[in-house]
């Protein structure tokens, strides 16, 4: 009776089964395992989304940037020069030179250099929180100096809740100002609502243009600097390059434009950076005092607490950083972190902070602590504060 189909069978052969039917629903087993991996993807999407944002300092997971952040995204890692450390591209070329310096290796000597130890990036659970929230410009930034502790001061504050900030240094303000700030704001973490975004670039403190720059960017900027004996400061610069340039000539012989004479040479970058009364009256034409704190780089190392109690009232934040949070580390001769951010083990700076300094003829540091004294003194004078080198 039923009508055949071609080259099968008729709907009607089989009893109860007129017309065709559903495929039979897949077993709840199949059906959970399903949803599993559809929320595994979700959570996975979310992570590599979150990354792309708040992964600006940790160089690795930037080659994770997907989607359209990818494209706001800084450009994929080179290999630096040296072949040692990759460094990130915007680091590379000076849009305007820093300081003038004899120095051979000038450019190389006053890049940081990033040590695999120096937490740069925030773990990856904070990346994920860190997804919400927005990148905002720096409302405070350690502007100098270099060799001061500047990469101990913000390693510590970032140990604080209510700082977020980029951990490679960003040179805007001196080599890559051409970018513009949109480009500068994509560097920095996300943050959320009464959180700080901060940044440290040591160069900016003897950069000329930097003081008119950042007032353009924002007039109430915070600016922190930490000041060490620029007698030591020097011998701290010069170490660095020696550890890069190993044949560069000795630190008694650049010292001196005629050793005879006992003329300085102020050329030299390395002495020049030192000269902090002379920097410091390029900030003041665009900010007031008030909006600067000087932190000592030697009370960063004997009381860490301390000089991190004066930061956090500077910036507005709750005291959460204490002597609870430190540990002399006796081995490395400097004050750690019981705990850096984002990971439950102590923490000290990477090797390349607190290097041992080649011994340095006496008389040099006799006549070059003569060169600096009254330069420290009206630096005293102008901050209100005795740092005690002298
Ligand atoms: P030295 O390597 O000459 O000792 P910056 O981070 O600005 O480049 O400064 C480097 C200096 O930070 C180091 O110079 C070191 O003296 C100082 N510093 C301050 N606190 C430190 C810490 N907790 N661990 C290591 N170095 C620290």
């Amino acid at each position: 009776m039923g009508q055949r189909l071609s080259g099968g069978r008729s709907c009607l052969d089989v009893p109860g089964r007129l017309l065709p039917q559903p495929p039979p629903s897949p077993p709840p087993v199949r059906r959970k395992l399903a949803l599993l991996f559809a929320m595994l993807c979700i959570w996975l999407y979310m992570f590599l989304y979150s990354c792309a944002g708040s992964c600006a300092a940790a160089p690795g997971l930037l080659l994770l940037g997907s989607g359209s952040r990818a494209a706001h995204a800084p450009p994929a890692l080179t290999p630096g020069p040296d072949g040692i450390a990759p460094r990130l591209p915007f680091q590379a070329a000076p849009a305007t030179p820093p300081a003038a310096g004899k120095e051979p290796a000038e450019g190389a000597a006053s890049q940081e250099e990033q040590s695999p130890e120096t937490p740069d990036s925030p773990s990856s659970i904070s990346s994920f929180f860190s997804g919400s929230g927005s990148k905002q410009l720096p409302q405070a930034i350690i502007i100098g100096v270099k060799k001061g502790g500047t990469r101990a001061l913000l390693e510590f504050l970032r140990v604080h809740p209510d700082v977020r900030a980029v951990g490679a240094e960003p040179h805007f303000f001196d080599r890559s100002y051409d970018k513009g700030l949109a480009w500068y704001r994509d560097l920095m973490p996300r943050t959320l609502e009464g959180q700080i975004t901060m940044e440290k670039t040591p160069s900016y403190f003897v950069t000329r243009e930097a003081p008119a720059r950042i007032s353009a960017m924002s007039k109430d900027t915070k600016l922190i600097v930490v000041v060490r004996d620029p007698v030591t400061r020097a011998i701290s610069d010069y170490t660095q390059t020696l550890s890069k340039r190993p044949d560069i000539p000795t630190f008694e012989s650049l010292t001196f434009k005629n050793r005879t004479t006992g003329l300085i040479d102020t050329s030299w970058s390395a002495i020049q950076i030192g000269i902090y009364a002379k920097h410091l009256e390029h900030w003041l034409r665009h900010f007031p005092i008030g909006q600067m704190l000087f932190v000592s780089g030697e009370r960063l190392i004997s009381d860490p607490a301390g000089e991190l109690g004066r930061v956090q009232d500077f910036l507005g934040l709750k005291r959460i950083i204490t002597d609870k949070h430190f540990y002399f580390n006796k081995t490395k001769g400097f004050p750690c972190l019981k705990k850096a951010e984002g990971s439950s083990k102590p923490h000290c700076l990477g090797k390349t902070k607190g290097r041992t300094h080649p011994e340095i003829d006496r008389e040099v540091v006799r006549r070059l602590r003569e060169f600096y004294r009254p330069f420290n003194l009206k630096f005293y004078q102008m901050t209100g504060q005795d740092f005690g080198w002298d």
